[in-house]
């Protein structure tokens, strides 16, 4: 089942009770939250006080990708906030400070992903495979929104629903950066399920009718 994840760091701030609302009445499945800390990404947005609101403003699934360096040392804190899903980047920590994140998401009871950056290969994600519930593949250099697809990342995502498909087949492949209506047909034929949209969503008046090119250009029924 596809899934559309609408990123709000593409939303207004100022509005962000209506903006999700809005983003949810039109559709959207999850919510993508962009945590950035200015080291591991040249770029700051938002952090723990804003999952926090957003989890008193929603029931929906709050999905909280961690651009962070170590992330092992706030992981706990986002499940604490609110979050249904934390991902955090392989590139960000030591193999088992990424192992004890893990851990520490799971033993709170909520799922975890693994992020790959543009140019990290598919079988880094074997040795951590098995517990997880997600892997996400930027199909940008996570920093901002806006930028352009990836497309040499096709043959990434194939590689990992494959490898997934042996060792986790339950694991979902989600994507994050550029993706429209152009690209989402592009990325589900190469396996991916979960596909985060900010600017295609946000930037256009009609969210309902952004989310519906999306699912229709990828041969989904609307709902
Ligand atoms: C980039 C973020 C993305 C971003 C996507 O580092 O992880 O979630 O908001 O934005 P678009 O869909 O505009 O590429
Ligand atoms: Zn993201």
């Amino acid at each position: 089942m596809l899934k559309i994840a609408p990123s709000i760091l593409s939303a207004d701030f100022t509005r962000l009770r209506e903006e999700i609302n809005d983003a949810l009445a039109g559709g959207a499945d999850w919510l993508h939250v962009d945590v950035m800390d200015g080291l591991f990404v040249p770029n700051i947005t938002v952090g723990i006080p804003v999952v926090k609101s957003l989890r008193k403003a929603t029931d929906a699934f709050l999905d909280v990708h961690l651009m962070i360096d170590r992330p092992e040392r706030y992981v706990a804190q986002f499940c604490d906030a609110g979050a249904d899903l934390v991902t955090f980047h392989v590139e960000a920590a030591q193999p088992q400070n990424l192992l004890e994140a893990i851990d520490i998401v799971k033993s709170r009871g909520k799922r975890v992903g693994l992020v790959l950056k543009p140019r990290t290969p598919a079988e880094v994600v074997t040795p951590y495979a098995p517990p997880l519930d997600l892997v996400l593949v930027m199909t940008v250099e996570p920093g901002f929104g806006g930028q352009s697809f990836m497309e040499d990342q096709l043959p990434k995502l194939r590689a990992l629903r494959a490898l997934l498909d042996r060792v986790n087949p339950d694991c979902e492949l989600e994507v994050d950066g550029g993706i429209d209506a152009v690209t989402a047909p592009l990325v589900t034929a190469a396996g991916a399920n979960v596909l985060v949209a900010g600017s295609a969503v946000f930037n256009h008046a009609d969210r309902a009718a952004a989310i519906a090119a999306i699912r229709a250009a990828c041969g989904e029924r609307v709902r």
